[in-house]
């Protein structure tokens, strides 16, 4: 092998092939690996500083963090952003606005008829009812609709992640009734914060970031023909609610809440004192193909 400048490595890196490979990977590859030696040329980063990301990202790959990192660093909104581009040139408007998955959804969660107790029966926190109907942009009650709901426990903890909690806890799913509705009993969950002292939080204290999201709930609502959607709510009042970590606050997806609702009709849900309740319909709309409809989130879709 003959001597190499920097532009000839990079074309032999970007052009060495014995088979014909997959054209979009390589396509992909070749502009990563272009951009990557630029930035490392301009930026004159030394052999140091190169091997101190390459133990970062060896570190960030076992602890399971990558997910936080996608989103902190704006990428889960980017792919939303483009979604709802594609959409608008397409002429897709309307329904419930889509917001990220995050990393934190765990598939099988138990499924209940028309409403459900994320509590399991052990009443904590203040009480908090939501509600709704699942509708399609007619404004049809979409019968039999799937939502799964996910939020975190009061230390900012989901279930699967977080030491200690049972599994499934403070997940569901709630089947919609013959009318649509849906309603599930929880608490008010406060906002969530990025593991201290692991890879994610090493990168964001020296971006000089916070790692904080505000108070929100997570849903993915499926039906037969009709989109489905990722969405989640924010609970009004948090201090992060306009500055997320993720970047996922999104206009109409801030819940109003009514405090001190009366406990009449609500008693299957074990309330007998009034309570806090929020009423949000979630409106889906038509799937263009099969796999808009697909029941799957986001790496299931991959992986399956
Ligand atoms: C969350 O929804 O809780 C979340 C989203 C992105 C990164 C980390 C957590
Ligand atoms: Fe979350």
């Amino acid at each position: 092998m003959t001597e190499l400048t920097k532009n000839q490595l990079l074309e032999l890196v970007n052009t060495k092939q014995v088979a014909a490979g997959n054209p979009r990977a390589r396509a992909l590859t070749q502009r990563i690996v272009t951009d990557l030696f630029k930035a490392i040329d301009e930026m004159d980063v030394s052999a140091d500083e190169f091997w101190t990301a390459m133990n970062w990202l060896e570190r960030l790959g076992k602890s399971g963090q990558i997910g936080l990192i996608t989103a902190g660093l704006g990428f889960d909104r980017l792919l939303d952003i483009r979604a709802d581009e594609a959409d608008a040139k397409a002429g897709r408007a309307g329904g419930t606005p889509r917001a990220i998955e995050g990393p934190l959804f765990v598939a099988g969660a138990p499924l209940s008829q028309g409403e459900a107790r994320l509590d399991e029966g052990e009443p904590r926190g203040e009480v908090f009812v939501m509600e709704g109907r699942v509708l399609d942009l007619d404004g049809q009650p979409v019968a039999g609709a799937l939502i799964d709901v996910w939020h975190a426990n009061e230390q900012g903890g989901y279930s699967h992640f977080f030491p200690g909690m049972k599994p499934y806890e403070l997940r569901r799913q709630v089947q919609a009734d013959a009318t649509g509705h849906y309603r599930f009993r929880s608490f008010l969950p406060p906002g969530y914060a990025i593991p201290p002292n692991s890879p994610t939080s090493e990168l964001f204290e020296a971006l000089g970031r916070h790692g904080n999201r505000p108070a929100h709930i997570h849903f993915l609502v499926v039906a037969p023909g009709l989109r489905t959607l990722t969405t989640q709510v924010n609970i009004p009042g948090d201090t992060y609610i306009d500055d997320d970590f993720a970047f996922a606050t999104r206009d109409g997806l801030i819940v109003e809440l009514e405090h001190g609702v009366a406990p009449a009709g609500y008693e299957s849900l074990g309330i007998d004192a009034p309570f806090t309740r929020s009423r949000f319909d979630f409106v889906l709309q038509k799937a263009s193909n099969d796999s808009e409809a697909s029941p799957a989130a986001r790496m299931a879709r991959v992986t399956a």
